[in-house]
């Protein structure tokens, strides 16, 4: 039994055809306006038709940035997209006749890893997702969490820094603002404008002064040594592991997968990450502690685990 995947990214529709393996049998790429919820669902509606010219399949998960309804039919919030009670399964199911789950892209993400990723062998898994925002879901006893109103796993915004920068969510000092790769660009802007002498290498990764720096230039300045984007994925590692520590007080999973674009920068970011949850974990030394790990599905981590979760 074939079923489709879909992934709505920051840019970028993402679907894919998946059998209970969870082998990636095709995929297909649209781009589009994250921001319009119009052009999202005909790229949706259009990546979907363009799989089952070739592919028999028998349901179909969408996977998207958000607050998911508990039917898994909508989306009730979203801090980074015009979604509020937003009924997206109807808006796509004119388009597409086949049974349609809405998921939550971390969460997706997150079960793709413990079905066939680097969560396989455990039983009790937190996931990441570092990428735009902060995503997050708690696999407890092999069971996916979605909680009493569909919003468990939502990390990003438990509060790390009271008064803190300002989240889309609308509350101040959400982790999401610290351990993100919206977080990464905002400090390495900040960076280079507070330290110009160190901020050369960064500059250069960015490809000129005049072009904007972003995150994805921190790694690669980080990766050929450069002190400051090292310290940079320091701090973010050192705020990502401080808050595993605090998931590990409610969950006290076996292993925390971390996944999302800004993991490309792999031990520059866990090492600090693990480093930091030692440091905060409460009773080190006396009981059991989790693995800080990469993820292993990479890009195709939400497609596969929403159309898995298509099945039941
Ligand atoms: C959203 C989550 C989402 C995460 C990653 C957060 O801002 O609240 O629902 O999983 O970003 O996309
Ligand atoms: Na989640
Ligand atoms: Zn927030």
């Amino acid at each position: 039994m074939l079923t489709v995947g879909v992934d709505i990214g920051g840019t970028k529709i993402g679907a894919g055809v998946v059998d209970p393996d969870g082998e990636l049998l095709a995929s297909t790429k649209h781009p589009t306006d994250p921001t319009d919820p119009a052009e999202i669902e005909a790229a949706v509606v259009s990546a979907v038709s363009e799989l089952r010219e070739s592919y028999d399949v028998t349901a179909v998960g969408v996977a998207a940035a958000g607050y998911v309804s508990p039917q898994r039919d909508g989306m009730v919030f979203a801090p980074n997209i015009a979604w509020r009670d937003y009924p997206l399964r109807d808006r796509l199911v004119g388009g597409i006749d086949l049974p349609i789950v809405i998921e939550n892209d971390a969460n997706a993400a997150g079960w793709a890893e413990f079905r066939f990723g680097a969560g396989r062998d455990v039983d009790h898994m937190v996931m990441l997702t570092v990428g735009t925002g902060l995503g997050g879901a708690v696999i407890f006893d092999g069971t996916l969490l979605r909680g009493a109103f569909g919003a468990a796993g939502e990390f990003g915004h438990m509060e790390m820094v009271p008064h803190g920068h300002f989240c889309g969510c609308g509350q101040e000092g959400c982790w999401e603002m610290y351990a993100s790769g919206r977080a990464l660009t905002r400090a390495a802007r900040a960076a280079v404008v507070a330290q110009p002498d160190r901020s050369e290498g960064i500059v250069q990764a960015a490809g000129g002064p005049d072009k904007k720096v972003k995150g994805t230039h921190v790694t690669a300045a980080a990766e050929v040594g450069d002190p400051l984007a090292t310290e940079l994925l320091d701090e973010l590692g050192r705020w990502l592991g401080k808050g595993i520590s605090d998931l590990a007080a409610v969950v006290d999973p076996q292993l925390a997968v971390v996944g999302g674009g800004v993991v490309a920068a792999g031990d520059l970011l866990l090492d600090p990450a693990r480093d930091a949850f030692r440091r905060h974990l409460t009773a080190r030394g006396f009981r059991g502690e989790l693995r800080i790990e990469p993820a292993e599905m990479g890009n195709e981590a939400g497609m596969i685990g929403a159309a898995d979760l298509a099945r039941t």
